[in-house]
């Protein structure tokens, strides 16, 4: 075993979202005027990694250009794993709103891959859109690498910080801020403190971006500079390593002897980031009524329909609330969009209990949903002051296709069997001569 650690390199980022980043944990690592010389600085090997078609439109495009000790095309055969993902199968078809409170811990030794049950998908892995949704629970750190070929992963904890080791550096993620990691990149989760969990994305589709503003304007919700993006590091380190691939949804296994992180420059604009939620510029109305739940939109897939997404990631976080003569909370609705909630702090003002932080809620197409009694009868009797919603943080992956529950999702002990009776005190106030007083 032969292992030459880099010199510990202080955890520090680049600033931006969809930049051309550069970095290299050596001096003059990176060629200058073209990415694949002859002879490559320090004895290295250039390698591309393309996120996106190579002709799509520029604006679309993502690649980055490693510099690594060995090319990843060294390997020997995948082999099937037997233990595979929580999740794996689809259930039955159910129109029915689901909700699901937080799981129960972990078996001892479990890792980020073995923590991980997918809890609804909206499509064949194999398609270039959609999203599969899991929940994760782990505590023990990964020893061995993985990458997913099926999608994009945006990882959402709840409890417990994770130390992202990506081919293009670290990562340090916490509760309140979440991380994207492209398609394919390779990364190692470890656990400081012990036990991590969380809700994950998987986006089939085209690679999360910021919404557009409209008439917003250049400045407002989740802005450009607090996206956070690793700087190089790398591992020289001989010694045998599993690394672990997720294709068409199965998880394969091969050997490597030495470390695949091990890249000492790159650059690029397919990069894994960091982003902290509580840096989101939340907009909301300053008159009467609610806008639509897209205002509070971090990230967006689009899908091939105009407008419509692929996946939005929207959160629900602490903000005043002032609106006049105003129902305050999110209003009863039927949407066509489907909507799969967690929840990482606190509550949500939609719900007076039932829905705790690491629990998650789905509600399809054409489901009808909103306040609970309770919450409905404490909104329509309140007395409407400027008030601080805050120690909260809910979040909605909403996707344009409808999500089907896994069956493990559906048998799991977590899975609520009342509801319904959320809703089931709403009393008819109805009166044909006039207003209930
Ligand atoms: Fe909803």
């Amino acid at each position: 075993m032969h292992e030459q650690q880099q010199p510990e390199t202080p955890l520090a980022y680049q600033s931006g979202f969809g930049n051309e980043f550069a970095s290299e944990a050596l001096p003059g690592a990176l060629p200058v005027g073209q990415n694949s010389p002859q002879k490559v600085p320090y004895g290295l090997y250039a390698e591309l990694l393309s996120g996106t078609a190579f002709t799509v439109p520029r604006s679309e495009a993502r690649r980055t250009w490693l510099y690594r000790l060995r090319p990843s095309a060294k390997h020997g055969a995948y082999r099937r794993l037997e233990r595979q993902l929580g999740g794996a199968e689809l259930g039955p078809v159910t129109p029915n709103r689901l909700r699901w409170s937080p799981a129960p811990a972990p078996d001892a030794g479990t890792d980020f891959i073995d923590g991980l049950v997918r809890m609804a998908a909206n499509t064949e892995t194999s398609q270039p859109n959609g999203a599969s949704l899991y929940r994760y629970a782990a505590n023990r750190s990964m020893e061995r690498v993985f990458f997913d070929a099926d999608g994009e992963l945006l990882i959402v904890p709840q409890q417990g910080v994770l130390h992202l080791h990506t081919e293009l550096g670290l990562l340090e993620v916490a509760p309140l801020e979440i991380a994207v990691i492209p398609r394919g990149m390779r990364f190692r989760v470890e656990l400081p403190e012990g036990e991590a969990r969380g809700y994950l994305c998987e986006n089939h589709g085209c690679a999360l971006r910021l919404p557009d503003l409209g008439p917003i304007g250049s400045n407002g919700l989740a802005n450009p500079r607090d996206f956070l993006a690793p700087i190089a590091r790398y591992e020289d380190r001989d010694g045998p390593v599993e690394l672990v691939q997720k294709f068409l949804g199965e998880l394969w296994a091969t050997e490597l002897d030495h470390s695949p992180l091990d890249v000492v420059a790159w650059h690029g604009n397919n990069v894994p980031y960091k982003y902290d939620l509580r840096r989101f510029n939340t907009i909301g109305t300053v008159s009467f009524d609610h806008p639509d739940p897209s205002i509070f939109t971090v990230l967006t897939s689009p899908s091939a329909i105009h407008g419509m997404a692929n996946i939005d990631f929207v959160i629900f976080p602490p903000r005043w609330m002032v609106a006049e003569n105003t129902f305050r909370p999110p209003w009863f609705h039927r949407n066509l969009m489907n909507e799969f909630m967690g929840l990482i702090q606190g509550a949500y003002d939609a719900k007076a209990d039932g829905f705790s932080p690491g629990g998650a809620s789905l509600h399809n197409c054409m489901s009808a949903h909103g306040p609970d009694h309770v919450s409905t009868e404490q909104a329509i009797r309140a007395e409407l002051k400027p008030h601080k919603i805050d120690h909260t943080m809910a979040f909605m992956f909403e996707t344009g296709q409808v999500l089907r529950p896994t069956r493990d999702a559906l048998a799991c002990a977590s899975l609520q069997a009342d509801y319904d009776s959320c809703w089931a005190g709403l009393a008819k106030t109805f009166d044909p001569n006039g207003y209930p007083q």
